[in-house]
């Protein structure tokens, strides 16, 4: 139990990744993906709503003159597992045919999602495609072939919160990234 910060702390065993490392790592990566689309204009998909916090920040953190672009998609399952069935929610506002583009998502965990949409968006016709993730759980990997071209973070198989990720809808907000207590889910 942590209990040096606010409410949603009390939920956490403990803090893994902390804000300061957080915008450290965006900034980073930032200023990899500005030169490695150097004389381009990207298409940043955000993959709602786990994507949203990270994806603004890093949208924030490249100097190109990217289009940003959403999508909500579901995977059927459980709260702490995908099923591997996944649905589109709600789709790109417009279309991505020999456009750069660049996904970003919460956390690769079974890969089975982000295998998924890469596999869809490759149909539409993009000139290339690459996947961000500020989180990877490489050890709960099923789709062993997923290129992941840029992560922040490498994760042990821990269900984790905050910064964009949620339990049942909730600690999006938190700051840091944290891992929940399982009397939360067990309960
Ligand atoms: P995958 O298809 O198994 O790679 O699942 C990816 C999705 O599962 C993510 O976009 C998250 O929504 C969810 N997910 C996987 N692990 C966690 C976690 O530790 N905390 C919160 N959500 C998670
Ligand atoms: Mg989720």
């Amino acid at each position: 139990m942590i209990e040096t910060e606010g409410r949603m702390y009390q939920d956490l065993t403990k803090i893994l990744v902390t804000r300061e490392e957080i915008a450290a790592k965006v900034d980073e990566l930032g200023k990899k993906i500005t030169a490695d689309y150097q004389g381009k204009a990207p298409v940043l998909i955000c993959i709602l709503k786990g994507g949203a916090v990270f994806f603004t920040d890093l949208a924030r953190a490249i100097d190109l003159p990217l289009t940003m672009e959403f999508m909500a998609i579901s995977s059927y399952g459980s709260a702490t597992k995908t099923s591997g069935v996944v649905r589109v929610v709600k789709d790109l506002d417009n279309d991505i045919l020999n456009k750069d583009v660049i996904i970003v998502e919460d956390i690769v965990d079974s890969g089975v999602t982000l295998n998924y949409l890469k596999g869809m968006l490759g149909h539409r016709g993009a000139a290339s495609i690459r996947i961000v993730t500020l989180l990877d759980k490489p050890a709960r990997r099923r789709v062993k072939d997923l290129k992941v071209d840029y992560s922040c973070f490498n994760i042990p198989d821990e269900f984790v919160v905050g910064y964009g990720l949620d339990y049942d809808q909730k600690y999006r907000n938190l700051p840091d990234i944290g891992v929940l207590s399982p009397n939360v889910y067990e309960k």
